[in-house]
């Protein structure tokens, strides 16, 4: 294994995990690898081919035949699966109230921390997820566990969907990323969980920039 840069984001959903991960990654030149976005894509998937959560096989079989492929295109990061483009598709209310269903089965979490590993071995990476610290990137160099309020949470979250033009309720919005907090923390297998070498950074009263400026500072010194 070459001795490669690795820098591990947790937390929980709306921390402002990936708008910092982007940005990071750019500014230090490594592969910025969002792992929610592949636990969305095979929980978008598995809901087009109508196959139950609960089917091992039927999960099994797609899991065989998932492709996942990043690509950059005018400066924006794409996701396509089995060829088709599903950055936007991914992040849908029905993808995101089923996604914590799917991200709980060993089977899916396998397959991902496999494909997320391997990438790691062979480039500087800066992934964010739930479990980078903890199971996928457990020897990283920089580990930090993000976190903010729910209401903060929910508030940002709220602002950058109606940035998109999907109109969606704050209270139910709440409601939603605390349920999804508690399926994510309480599952068996890599529970959402701060690494004990992480640091925790509490963004609730800072700035985007304000973030940014700290962790990168913490990395470039
Ligand atoms: O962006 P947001 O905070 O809404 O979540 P995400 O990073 O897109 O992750 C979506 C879901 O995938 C999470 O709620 C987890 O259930 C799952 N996930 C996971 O289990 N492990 C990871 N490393 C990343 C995401």
């Amino acid at each position: 294994m070459k001795n490669t840069l690795q820098i591990a984001i947790d937390g929980p959903a709306g921390a402002g995990k990936s708008s910092v991960a982007k940005v990071l990654a750019k500014r230090l030149n490594c592969i910025y690898l969002d792992t929610g976005a592949m636990y969305r894509a095979v929980t978008w998937l598995a809901m087009q081919q109508q196959v139950p959560f609960d089917d091992l096989t039927g999960m099994d079989q797609l899991l065989k035949n998932l492709q996942l492929e990043f690509r950059e295109e005018d400066g924006v990061q794409h996701l396509y699966c089995n060829g088709m483009d599903v950055t936007e598709a991914i992040r849908s209310t029905e993808v995101s109230a089923n996604v914590s269903a799917v991200a709980m089965i060993p089977l899916v979490r396998e397959a991902m921390v496999a494909q997320q590993q391997k990438i790691a071995a062979d480039c500087d990476v800066l992934m964010d997820g739930r479990d980078i610290g903890t199971t996928v990137l457990p020897d990283a160099r920089y580990k930090f566990f993000l976190t903010a309020s729910l209401e903060e949470r929910a508030r940002r979250r709220y602002l950058e969907l109606q940035q998109k033009g999907v109109s969606v309720d704050l209270e139910q919005l709440q409601r939603d990323i605390a349920l999804r907090d508690q399926k994510d923390s309480q599952r068996e297998v890599s529970p959402l969980v701060q690494a004990p070498d992480a640091e925790l950074i509490d963004t609730s009263h800072m700035t985007f920039d304000e973030v940014v400026e700290k962790l990168f500072h913490k990395i470039a010194k």
